[in-house]
């Protein structure tokens, strides 16, 4: 049996992170992609140094390294997190053009070495990054996923999981909209913790601080380490995402995906709930929203197209 086969694209914290998620759970190849003026040698360093804690975490899959593009033939996903990440006190959005440029000339590169892959999208701004890499690509939306919702909602499922005193897998809650400081939509009126819901748990005025310290939490961490931005939680969702697509798990999990028609938005990539399997998303939900949560969807798919209104490339 041929294992299945995941690059990513960029081996700085979050790109070596989510090596390091992945290859510890044993279910396929990894090679992490990067260019030696940005990287040096790092990638190669980051790959060997994980080889090496195979005995001890028991994995039989390989992790390497390149430069280039043969050796990521054919992969089954392909996760991009090339381009600058935040800085403290920088938004997303200022990373429009830079990252733009970055993200099309690896996807391009790498649709062509695996034309049949599914593309995750981590570099930011997200969703701007995810119509970059569709038009690079060709692919369709099916294969072209958006990562920002995964973690917003592991940020909101922590929060609320705090604030009640529960265990997080007991929260169900999702993050959807857009995946900024100002865009993003915790939809509170569906958050149930062990089938309760949020609103006869917590104040409004408790559930407005969780709200609001989500929507920031890329920022807050950003705040704290000072330099670079987070990648714990960014690695754990993505991956999440690439485990439900390559085992088929078929798990509902909020990704930016480009809306046909969902909540009444047309060809621009937002988040919402989708299930995830074998070749991507299988199914594109519609959660049902209160009036200002549709709002809000609807001001964060408007405030993309602004992101895409001002692209250079
Ligand atoms: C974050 O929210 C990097 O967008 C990422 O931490």
């Amino acid at each position: 049996m041929t294992r299945k086969k995941v690059t990513i694209v960029g081996a700085g914290m979050t790109g070596g992170a989510m090596a390091q998620r992945l290859i510890e759970r044993d279910i396929c190849d990894v090679i992490l992609q990067d260019d030696p003026q940005f990287a040096g040698t790092m990638h190669f360093g980051k790959a060997l140094d994980e080889s090496q804690a195979a005995s001890w975490e028991g994995f039989s899959s390989h992790i390497s390294a390149t430069d280039g593009w043969e050796e990521t033939k054919d992969s089954d996903v392909v996760i991009l997190t090339a381009g600058a990440p935040r800085k403290p006190g920088m938004s997303r959005e200022e990373l429009l053009n830079s990252n733009a440029a970055i993200v099309k000339a690896k996807v391009e590169q790498a649709a062509q070495a695996s034309p049949n892959a599914v593309l995750v999208i981590f570099s930011n701004p997200m969703d701007a990054m995810c119509h970059v890499a569709i038009q690079a690509s060709g692919f369709p939306r099916e294969r072209v996923i958006g990562q920002g919702g995964a973690l917003d909602s592991a940020r909101y499922r922590y929060f609320v999981s705090e604030a009640v005193g529960v265990s997080p897998k007991d929260v169900h809650g999702y993050v959807i909209g857009g995946h900024t400081d100002t865009t993003m939509v915790p939809v509170v009126s569906q958050t149930l913790v062990g089938g309760i819901p949020l609103k006869s748990l917590l104040t409004s005025a408790k559930i407005d601080e969780v709200v609001s310290r989500t929507m920031r939490g890329g920022a807050e961490i950003g705040e704290l380490m000072k330099v670079g931005s987070a990648f714990y939680a960014p690695s754990a969702g993505t991956i999440a995402m690439v485990e439900s697509i390559l085992l088929d798990q078929n798990r509902l999990m909020p990704c930016s995906v480009l809306h046909q028609g969902e909540y009444g938005i047309n060809d621009v990539c937002s988040g919402t709930v989708v299930q995830l399997g074998e070749g991507g998303i299988q199914k594109v939900f519609e959660m049902s929203l209160d009036p200002s949560e549709q709002e809000r969807v609807t001001a964060a798919a408007v405030a993309t197209q602004d992101l895409l209104d001002q692209l250079t490339i």
